[in-house]
């Protein structure tokens, strides 16, 4: 089964091969889906037939966005909380361990749902790419069922038992149990360890014990650093090789220099500052230093509950002064960047076929016209997920 979408506007490539500028723009452009792929690429006047055809009336087309950072198994909520920070309590993690009741308490069934329901809500906005970290169990048959369900849904895995030391246990204890009985129930379903390194959870020799004992199983480092407060997490993940560093809120020149000289994404999450009132990170002072930036949600029911890539972008425009194609290149490429893949946060001959198409002329719209609805489109390796419902074709 074969696609042309026809009449691009403006077309996002992200390949400076193929177009203007670091996002390779193209104007007037056309592409073409077969199967899970993108077949074709070219002007809008040279589109081949195919067996159906979508016109995009003008409007601008981009890679799906790719949300390297959430946490998406979990029962519950914590609006009072939420309440609670607007009123002025500070955020601290320890909200981690309501949610971690609530999870333990709920069924397969739940967890899967509620997973299911926020994949839909992140495709209808145009994410395509969804990285899934388990964490809200802490302890062993708890972490296996979120890596399990994990697996079924989202694209990109992560084991996070080290998010906080669960309540009635010793830091030393829980550290043994995550490298041992812990990391071998959740490596089969997962590609990543995580740790929450800062001084509420787990501090530097921890954080080194339980990334060292991931990678002996095969996992990949990425690491949360230097979200509260500055500290050895930055310096941590670069050190271990990790793939993105993830928050980078405070910090200090030498995380900058060691972010820049290495292969580490800097991944930053803006809607965690929103809803924390914590300062945001500063986003100039690494692209200027030459690292490589992503954004991402951070979708949680604690810091952030958000599953809009959107609203993120513009919040990276107006409050992290990125320029809108840096935004949006850190929502796609640098997602994909961050998560060490190749075929997704572009479009080119073989990538993925996850295509979005703005409801708008231009990607600047994103930021431009912050908060409305901003998607007209959208497949997902080359099954439509919007405006289908993702539910009638999944059949969840
Ligand atoms: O990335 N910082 C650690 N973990 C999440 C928040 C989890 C929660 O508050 O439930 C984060 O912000
Ligand atoms: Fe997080």
């Amino acid at each position: 089964m074969s696609t042309v979408i026809s009449n691009i506007g403006e077309l996002v490539t992200n390949d400076p091969a193929l177009g203007e500028g670091p996002l390779g723009l193209v104007r007037d452009a056309a592409v073409v889906i077969d199967g899970d792929r993108l077949a074709w690429i070219g002007p809008a006047t040279a589109a081949p037939p195919a067996d159906d055809a979508y016109d995009a009336a003008g409007r601008a087309v981009l890679p799906g966005f790719v949300d390297s950072h959430a946490h998406l198994v979990f029962a519950g909520e914590r609006a009072a909380e939420f309440a609670a920070r607007m009123s002025g309590q500070p955020y601290t993690g320890g909200g981690i361990r309501t949610t971690v009741e609530r999870t333990r308490a709920a069924s397969d069934e739940e967890l899967r749902a509620n997973l299911a329901r926020l994949i839909a809500e992140m495709a209808r906005q145009g994410t395509t790419t969804v990285e899934c970290k388990s964490g809200y169990g802490l302890t062993v048959a708890d972490e296996e069922r979120a890596v399990r369900i994990a697996a079924e849904l989202a694209d990109e895995v992560t084991f996070l038992g080290a998010h906080i030391v669960p309540a009635g246990m010793e830091a030393a204890d829980y550290v043994a149990l995550v490298t041992t009985d812990m990391l071998a129930a959740c490596a089969p379903y997962a590609r990543w360890i995580d740790v929450f390194c800062e001084h509420v959870a787990f501090d530097a020799e921890q954080t080194r014990d339980i990334l060292a004992a991931g990678i002996r199983a095969g996992l990949t480092p990425r690491l949360h650093a230097n979200q509260l407060g500055p500290g050895p997490g930055v310096r941590l993940a670069v050190a271990c090789g990790a793939a993105s560093a993830d928050h980078c809120t405070f910090l200090s020149d030498a995380d900058v220099d060691a972010l820049a000289a290495s292969d580490t994404v800097a991944t930053l999450l803006p809607g965690v500052e929103f809803s924390t009132r914590q300062p945001y990170p500063d986003a100039r002072r690494l692209l200027d230093a030459g690292a490589t930036v992503a954004i991402a949600t951070d979708c949680n029911p604690g810091s952030c509950y958000t599953t809009s890539m959107a609203f993120c972008v513009a919040l990276a425009v107006r409050e992290m002064h990125m320029t809108p194609a840096e935004a949006v290149w850190a929502a796609t490429a640098g997602g994909a960047r961050a998560l060490r893949r190749t075929d997704v946060g572009h479009l080119g001959v073989g990538a993925r076929a996850d295509v979005l198409v703005l409801d708008a002329p231009s990607y600047i719209h994103l930021a431009y016209r912050p908060g409305v609805p901003h998607v007209a489109a959208v497949w997902k390796a080359g099954r439509g997920v919007w405006p289908i419902s993702w539910a009638d074709k999944s059949g969840l």
